[in-house]
């Protein structure tokens, strides 16, 4: 074997090394950025997640202190108290009209969940009082006229719910 052969195996040629550098300039950037945009996703999911919380909790507090929903649309137990198990799940109506009405419901229909309508429906019904087959609903179910955030919350609360099996 020569001299200039061995130098030349013990040395790294310097096309390789080119390579690796190139290869390394090309691989870093990609990883910075990857790890870079996941952060934001993360930080991103995080935020999205705090504004749902935030809209559940409010549209809880609409739903069970300010317009009450609970009153008709969750059963009673015996002793005429709100069975928290079935949480605005549908109830028998407990209220008489003071004058006899024809039309007078008897049923206050399941919320939670899935409420029978789009969450596009929902938010027409609280805003306006008119429900998806362009009617408005009978007395007693109140005609609200919610803002559109305070129906869009109490959406969001609604459809937080599982209702229980049946
Ligand atoms: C005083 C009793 C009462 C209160 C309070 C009340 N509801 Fe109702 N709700 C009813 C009755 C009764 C019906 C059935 C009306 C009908 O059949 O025409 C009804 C119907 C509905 C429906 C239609 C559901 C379907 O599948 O047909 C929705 C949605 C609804 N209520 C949501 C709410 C929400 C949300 C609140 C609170 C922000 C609320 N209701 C408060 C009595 C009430």
């Amino acid at each position: 074997m020569t001299r200039s052969s061995l130098f030349s195996v013990a040395r790294p040629r310097l096309p390789d090394l080119l390579l690796v550098v190139l290869l390394a300039l090309l691989i870093i950037p990609i990883l910075v950025h990857d790890s870079w945009t996941q952060a934001a996703q993360q930080t991103n999911d995080h935020l999205k997640n705090n504004a749902n919380i935030a809209l559940v909790n409010r549209g809880r507090y609409i739903v069970e202190d300010v317009a009450v929903c609970s009153q008709c649309h969750t059963p009673r137990n015996s002793a005429g108290d709100l069975e928290r198990g079935q949480w605005l799940e549908g109830a028998p109506l407990w209220l008489l009209p003071a004058q006899p009405m024809g039309d007078w419901p008897l049923q206050a229909p399941r919320i939670a969940g899935s409420p029978g309508g789009s969450d596009a429906d929902m938010i027409r019904l609280l805003t306006t009082g008119v429900w998806r087959d362009g009617q408005r609903l009978r007395p007693p179910m109140p005609q609200f006229r919610m803002s559109r955030e305070d129906a869009e919350s109490v959406v969001a609360y609604l459809r937080s719910l599982t209702p229980s099996p049946r």
